[in-house]
């Protein structure tokens, strides 16, 4: 099969960024053009905080949970007065959340009631390749509306519907779903199609950590409305990816959190845990509080709890990657408000907490948190690097000098070994492996664990111009996988590459 690619003919056109091999300070610490919106932009800090709804299994049996979610448009009201048609998981913006246990089986039927075609991949699942989103895996729309930008599949498709099976035989952990479709992942993440899937355990259980309403998902994305409210992308014409000003990602101007533009919310004196999930297409944020003593206590990353809690003044989150926080509001009074910015972005606004009363804090954040082995340098290990560069010529963005080619496996890794992978970048790319975690070794040439890179990643933040060596080790699945940018727009434009485990 031949992909039959839009020819990038956009090399050298909307480079809007210098690439800099030089001093950290050239360094530019955003990849993406903004796109502004036109709909009047309501005030910051206005509209409640939403938590999406933990979605509710049809039945249940002694190993497993059955879940049926259909995809499809809806209307929902983003910015206040105005209605935004919304490409949901259950019509949502973000889907359901999946709130599950480790070792117990989740089983999707995924409906798709859209016009186009979907996939869906559980993003830091452990999981058998035919459940996994292969990005031909194509979902087709049960209406059989507008197939024909999908003829060229070479996956296993399936009619209207398709069920996917994940064993969540992994540690407790903030996972997320979202779409996976070749070449349009990015504008179908954008207009709704992600959620999160919180894997639980024992271990996390018998921690003494805020729970409950004290336990809140972020889910940071930004988004550009047009003057109905209607969500503004610039799709290219022709094809997959965007107009050419826009290759380095999108960057947006309304920030939403669970689907809200700069929301507020309300909370106690105390400590609060905060899962932290920058579900934008291409923009990085380093979060912050704008004012008083509240930081951000890391107990988790990506794959779940770290050892040890890590203490951060700011929190720099890339595309894809997750932080488990706990921060303390005793030190406020009530009345107090306290805004998280972002500094990459002149302090702008992400939303804002009100501290509204004392109360009674029975939680605390242990000393110790997790134990994991943690194998360093494993003699006679296999290493392999991979390049992440703009293309030349048509190619767009790519891995080792090549565009993505579903029928092309850069590498066959053997399962239940040790590998050490290498990260080598241009610009910034947020660099994602499915079906394991990792573990970052070095950084720029230093070992000492970097300030965000602790515990079990699946997705690594990896500046312009750096290397990044991870260690890895695939367990018990056989099949294809993807190693892909999380820049979503580089993804779509072919920064992606197949490797097969074996
Ligand atoms: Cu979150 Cu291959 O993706
Ligand atoms: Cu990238």
């Amino acid at each position: 099969m031949k992909m039959s690619r839009r020819g990038f003919m956009v090399a050298g056109a909307g480079a809007t960024l210098a690439l800099s091999g030089c001093g950290q300070e050239a360094k530019p610490a955003q990849a993406g053009e903004l796109l502004r919106s036109k709909a009047k932009l309501p005030a910051p800090f206005q509209v409640p905080l939403p938590i999406p709804p933990v979605k509710k299994p049809v039945r249940s049996d002694a190993k497993a949970d059955y879940y049926r979610v259909v995809q499809r448009k809806a209307s929902r009201e983003i910015l206040p007065g105005l209605t935004t048609e919304v490409m949901g998981y259950d019509g949502l913006f973000p889907g359901p959340t999946f709130d599950v246990r480790s070792g117990r089986t989740t089983v999707v039927e995924q409906v798709n009631e859209l016009d186009v075609s979907t996939v869906v991949h559980l993003h830091g699942g452990h999981t058998p390749a035919p459940s996994d989103g292969w990005p031909l895996d194509l979902v087709m729309p049960a209406n059989g509306g507008h197939t024909e930008r999908h003829v060229m599949s070479g996956g296993d498709m399936t009619m209207g519907r398709r069920t996917y099976t994940y064993p969540n035989t992994q540690r407790a952990a903030t996972l997320w779903y979202h779409d996976h479709t070749m070449d349009y992942t990015a504008p179908q993440v954008y207009r709704g199609l992600f959620g999160l899937h919180l894997i639980r355990d024992d271990e996390e259980d018998n921690l003494p950590l805020p729970k409950d309403d004290r336990e809140i998902p972020l889910v940071i994305a930004d988004r550009a409305f047009d003057a109905d409210g209607s969500f503004l992308y610039p799709a290219a014409k022709d094809g997959p990816g965007v107009e050419p000003a826009y290759m380095e990602g999108v960057i947006a101007d309304v920030t939403l959190v669970n689907g809200a533009p700069w929301p507020v919310h309300e909370v106690d004196a105390v400590r609060y845990r905060f899962r932290i999930l920058n579900a934008s297409n291409a923009r990085r944020y380093e979060l912050a509080f704008s004012n008083g003593p509240a930081k951000f206590v890391q107990i988790g990353s990506d794959g779940g709890l770290l050892d040890l809690p890590v203490e951060h003044k700011t929190v720099v989150i890339a595309p894809a990657e997750r932080f488990d926080v706990i921060v303390d509001f005793s030190q406020y009074r009530p009345g107090d408000e306290v805004t998280l910015v972002n500094k990459l972005d002149n302090n702008s606004n992400v939303m804002r907490f009100k501290v509204a009363h004392k109360a009674v804090d029975e939680s605390n954040i242990p000393a110790k948190l997790s134990s994991y082995a943690v194998t360093p340098r494993p003699a006679g290990v296999v290493r392999r690097e991979w390049r992440f560069r703009r293309g030349g010529g048509h190619s767009g963005w790519t891995i080792n000098g090549k565009a993505f080619d579903p029928a092309v496996m850069q590498a066959q890794v053997k399962l239940d070994q040790y590998e050490i992978w290498t990260f080598v970048t241009d610009v910034h790319h947020p660099v994602h492996v499915h079906l394991a975690p990792f573990q970052v070794l070095s950084r720029g040439g230093k070992t000492k664990v970097a300030e965000f890179d602790h515990g079990w990643k699946d997705t690594v933040d990896i500046r312009p111009a750096e290397v990044v060596e991870v260690l890895v080790k695939f367990t018990a699945h056989k099949g294809k996988y993807l190693i892909h940018c999380h820049n979503l727009e580089h993804e779509d434009m072919a920064m992606m590459a197949a490797f097969e485990t074996i």
